[in-house]
């Protein structure tokens, strides 16, 4: 079993990471922080909360991240972070911060924790300062964020979730533990259609059908954008590269660099080599989809 700690900023497409990662048997998430990003940090929470109550796993602890508000991102995925959709209440969010809490998993799991960040490293990278030996004793940080190659979606070469901190961002790609990128390059090719969003509101229960809702937006954003009616997986296609169901066709080691605005950069001087999947040998979004309709109830 993969013992998993998220770090989000819940988010349409958060939330769909969120339900695939409960669907897949072979991950134990242990902890969710969440940090300001497409919402603030404790709307995400509140979002994670409500949809971990529809899911019947309330205890997993949900702590909040610290750190300001740069973006939010109502225009995507609406003015509550899920398209509008009202969740449960849920339970209450975890007394600890959020680095706290991962600081707590790295300790009672040495070795063998991983980690997905799929908002700004904002808490990640205070996780860093805070305790700089965590690099050495996680198994495996994926991050999805970033354009490598790709046009941007903030500015023609920033990606949000890397835009929203650069500082934190470039903190993680270049720390001494081995990073996985997941950028707009491959997410942009994999994406849902409205058939999708039907087969997953027929999966029939009440969390199906508010993931199905919330996609409504997030397809009413994407359709102009793209021409076609679609809309990219990028945070739970990180999650399937996360917990090795997607395994990468492409994904060079590149030296990388983060520059204030938010760009990434290929860099030769940057110490570390960040994997960065550029393609995948197989469509991401059918298992994805396949997850989260067989899903244990
Ligand atoms: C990323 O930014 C957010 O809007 C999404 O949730 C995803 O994590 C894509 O650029
Ligand atoms: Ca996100």
């Amino acid at each position: 079993v993969l013992k998993l700690y998220l770090d989000c900023d819940t988010g349409v497409d958060d939330a769909l990471a969120i339900a695939y990662l409960l669907a897949t048997p072979s991950v134990s998430l242990l902890g969710i922080g969440t940090c300001n990003g497409n919402t603030s940090a404790v709307q995400a929470a509140r979002n994670t909360l409500g949809l971990l109550d529809l899911s019947h796993v309330p205890d997993i602890p949900v702590a909040i991240g610290e750190g300001e508000i740069r973006r939010g991102a109502a225009e995507v995925h609406g003015d509550n972070g899920v398209g509008g959709v009202a969740l449960p209440h849920g339970g209450e969010p975890d007394p600890r911060t959020a680095t706290q809490l991962l600081r707590d998993l790295v300790r009672d799991n040495p070795g063998e924790l991983h980690i997905l960040a799929t908002g700004p490293c904002t808490n990640l990278a205070t996780a860093l300062t805070e305790m700089p030996e965590i690099s050495g004793l996680v198994a495996g940080v994926t991050v999805m964020g970033g354009a490598v190659r790709a046009p941007g979606n903030v500015t023609p070469r920033a990606e949000a979730n890397i835009h929203d901190n650069p500082a934190a961002a470039d903190a993680v790609l270049t720390a001494p533990w081995p990073v996985t990128l997941v950028p707009l390059d491959v997410t942009m090719q994999h994406r849902w259609t409205q058939a999708d969003q039907a087969a997953l509101r027929a999966g029939g229960t009440a969390l199906h059908e508010a993931l199905a809702d919330m996609t409504q937006s997030y397809f009413d954003w994407y359709e102009p954008e793209l021409g076609v009616r679609e809309i990219p997986l990028h945070d739970p296609l990180a999650a399937a590269i996360a917990v090795g169901e997607l395994t990468p066709s492409d994904a060079p080691q590149l030296p990388l660099r983060v520059d204030p605005v938010g760009e990434v950069r290929e860099d030769a001087s940057a110490v570390s080599r960040v994997r960065v999947v550029l393609a995948l040998g197989s469509p991401g979004g059918p298992v994805i989809l396949r997850r989260l309709l067989t899903r244990n109830q």
